[in-house]
């Protein structure tokens, strides 16, 4: 049985005391529900894999309580210090090179000599680091290649019975996961998330180049099928076709709308709460189309999502 907690202190010390015997918790952060567990316990990430179904080659982020905690693990070069200072505690994770002596179990970096870190913003996600004192590997607590969750409720439509407890903190502010960057010596973004690159290269003063690759992803977003629901899914479409649920944006009217205001900070926040929704309104046989949604600042990481829920499936 998954134990749901609730977001006060009995909950969180339950759930810290869960993750302190190698159990795995799932809880909120700012941006989707993150599968923690023990990053220094082989026990506890080997159960993050299984519980998610998720490939080995794939490693997980670190989330951490703060710079000094994140600096016990990794360097952290000047690129990568200006932003930390910038969008810390918030939605970005920064792939930094890992210490020697690091203690985190192996399985969580996949044997890279990198480790993805972040510190989140969400106050519970805050209290539940603080209260468990130790690093947490936290993958995005769906089945592997699903949808990500936003509430308690989508974490058990996908793991229940499978992990020990959720904390439940409500639907999540942003909706997206973290934008994922290797900030030095030349910063690339790894995969558009809820910090938009601009902001980011404004900051730094220089243009991010882009990596990944589907074939040796660098960072797991970058699997050419993933984030899919049942239906199908076509993009930019005006619309809907007969058999398909519209999602529209702005002008583009819909069964379900991303944001009729065109707000790209209300469509992250939806989009995978709607991806859900049309699912289950489109049925088995059905189709879920969605209205254009314009290329940049948030933009940018909803179009990731939708195109890597539109691709082909394996
Ligand atoms: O917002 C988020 O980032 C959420 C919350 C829970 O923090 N977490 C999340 O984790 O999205 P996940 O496992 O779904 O995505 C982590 C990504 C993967 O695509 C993985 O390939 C990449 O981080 N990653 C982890 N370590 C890496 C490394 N050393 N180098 C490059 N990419 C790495
Ligand atoms: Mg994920």
């Amino acid at each position: 049985m998954t134990e749901t907690l609730a977001p006060d202190d009995a909950g969180i010390a339950r759930a810290a005391r869960l993750l302190a015997e190698g159990e795995l918790v799932a809880f909120p952060t700012e941006t989707v529900y993150g599968l923690g567990g023990d990053a220094r316990s082989d026990r506890a990430v080997a159960g993050i894999y299984a519980a998610k179904g998720r490939p080995s080659f794939n490693p997980l982020i670190v989330h951490l309580p703060d710079l000094s905690a994140v600096e016990a693990l990794a360097t952290v070069g000047p690129n990568a210090r200006a932003l930390a200072r910038a969008f810390w505690p918030g939605p970005l994770t920064l792939v930094l090179p890992l210490r020697d002596g690091a203690g985190l179990s192996p399985l969580v970096t996949a044997g890279l000599a990198t480790v993805a870190v972040r510190i989140p913003a969400h106050p519970l996600a805050r209290r539940l680091l603080q209260a468990f004192g130790g690093p947490v590997a936290a993958p995005s607590a769906n089945p592997s290649g699903r949808v990500s969750p936003t509430r308690a409720g989508h974490v058990l439509e996908g793991l229940s019975g499978r992990i020990a407890a959720v904390l439940d903190g409500g639907p999540c502010a942003v909706g997206l996961e973290s934008t994922i960057v290797a900030a030095d010596p030349a910063p690339t973004l790894l995969r558009p998330g809820g910090v938009p690159v601009e902001a980011m290269e404004a900051l730094l003063g220089q243009p991010f180049a882009t990596g990944g690759d589907a074939h040796r992803p660098s960072a797991p977003g970058q699997l050419a099928s993933h984030y899919a629901p049942e239906a199908g899914v076509r993009l930019n479409a005006t619309a809907a076709e007969p058999g398909e649920v519209l999602v529209g944006f702005g002008p583009v009217k819909g069964a379900l709308t991303l944001s009729d205001t065109g707000d790209l900070v209300e469509a992250a926040a939806r989009l995978f709460d709607l991806l859900r929704q049309a699912d289950r309104l489109a049925g088995p046989h059905g189709r879920i189309a969605f209205a254009p949604v314009p290329e940049a600042g948030l933009g940018l990481a909803i179009n990731d999502r939708l195109r890597r829920a539109a691709a082909p499936r394996p």
